[in-house]
């Protein structure tokens, strides 16, 4: 990328001019591990987001906010669809749609015949969960860390057709791929056809090691669904390369897209197999767009995908991952050893990036999350569930180590009362 690009897609081209030298002769000089240190880089990304100054937001993982750059440019689409109306859907939406779907899967590496623009994660994984021919008896496999609506469709299945779902427990801290990968395979039988797999699991931040498990499940004849939900844009990486057969991500997450933007990935031989939700007898049996029929659609959204791999692309993917585990491992450090402090995050860090969660002893995360906000403005969501009970901790790109530096502050007190 060039100097010129750089100002213009992240939206600091209005600023001085020594300024703009002085941040170009960082961004192209310092590695990402030694970027993702730098105050006043990133102090330059935090004005392209407009934030309350009510509190400290430490929960991005619903969903994180769009940049202002991204959000003008979907305002812009907005407006200008509203003019053309019926004309830009009868007219545009299809050859539109098509060219961020071709650009979305140079993102995630593989064939845009293999990918489809949906909503969120919930709809992409959903489609493959009750696009499946279950039989009774047919089994599943996952785990209680997933995400729960992927969990309660599978229930839905066994409710109907009478699959039945085998749930292991990740471990918080496990010493070792092999670890995880030997557990996904205890619970693996003749009669397992569907193993699902979060990329990054969401109330812990505990990166999984995909590939190994998906190569495990593949040797014992076993379809793997990637959940990657948080992996997507946040972690560098192909879909391809992980080896599942289906992959599912929410834009609006890392990505940093408008709300309501998901990718489904489909392996193209596993497409004809797949029963579609919502008909369309339009599409051949073997085109992933039967997948894809859910009527009118925010295309303003599609549009505003565009806008979210500029700004995606102007910062890169490895300086995001190097700056946002950077800022989890900033705080995470000074708090792991204190008395009373849980943190149920691996502290490996390749088995973590942005996210982490961290509980007080004693302490249900419900009113920790509550002490938090009533008495410290710093807003994070409390996790209650399986083996974690703790309140996460997002930070996202825009998150200052002053931030952080006051949310440790506040934790001691707590730990300490
Ligand atoms: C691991 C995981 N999977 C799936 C989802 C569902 O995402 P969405 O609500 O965008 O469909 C989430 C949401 O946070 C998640 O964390």
């Amino acid at each position: 990328m060039d100097k010129r690009t750089f100002l213009r897609t992240l939206g600091v081209a209005t600023l001085g001019t020594m300024v703009r030298d002085d941040l170009w002769a960082r961004f192209t000089g310092l590695s990402p591990e030694r970027l993702a240190e730098d105050e006043k880089f990133w102090q330059t990304i935090r004005r392209q987001y407009q934030l309350t100054p009510a509190y400290a937001n430490l929960e991005n993982g619903y969903y994180a906010m769009q940049s202002q750059p991204v959000l003008e440019a979907f305002i812009r689409h907005v407006r200008e669809i509203n003019v053309e109306a019926s004309r830009y859907l009868r007219t545009r939406q299809f050859d539109d749609n098509r060219a961020v779907r071709v650009r979305l899967a140079a993102l995630a590496g593989c064939s845009p015949d293999e990918l489809i623009i949906t909503r969120n994660t919930t709809e992409s994984l959903d489609t493959v969960i009750a696009g499946f021919d279950w039989k009774p008896g047919d089994e599943a496999v996952m785990a209680e860390q997933d995400y729960g609506a992927m969990l309660d469709m599978f229930t839905l299945q066994a409710r109907r057709y009478g699959m039945v779902n085998r749930v292991v427990s990740l471990p918080l801290h496990p010493q070792s791929d092999d670890e995880i990968v030997r557990l996904y395979e205890s619970a693996i039988t003749p009669r397992t056809r569907l193993l699902m797999v979060c990329q990054l699991v969401n109330i812990t931040g505990q990166i999984l090691p995909v590939a190994k498990v998906a190569e495990m499940a593949h040797r014992h004849g076993v379809q793997v669904m990637v959940d990657g939900a948080h992996a997507f844009g946040q972690l560098e990486f192909t879909i391809p390369s992980l080896g599942g057969d289906y992959y599912g991500a929410s834009l609006h997450k890392w990505p940093g897209a408008p709300l309501g933007a998901g990718l489904l990935y489909v392996r193209q031989d596993r497409i004809r197999p797949l029963w579609p939700i919502y008909s369309d007898t339009s599409m051949a049996d073997d085109d992933i767009r039967k997948l894809n029929h859910t009527g009118t659609q925010p295309v303003h959204t599609v549009l505003g995908i565009n806008d979210a791999i500029d700004y995606h692309q102007g910062i890169g993917i490895q300086r995001k991952e190097a700056r946002l585990r950077y800022l989890q491992r900033y705080w995470t450090t000074k708090v792991r050893a204190i008395p009373k402090i849980v943190i149920n995050t691996p502290e490996d860090p390749a088995r973590s990036c942005a996210i982490a969660n961290v509980g007080v002893q004693g302490m249900k995360p419900a009113d920790l999350a509550t002490t938090l906000f009533d008495k410290y403005q710093i807003w994070t969501v409390a996790i209650d569930t399986a083996n974690v009970h703790g309140a996460r901790i997002t930070p996202h790109l825009f998150t200052s180590t002053a931030e952080l530096d006051a949310f440790v502050r506040a934790l001691k007190d707590i730990a300490a009362a």
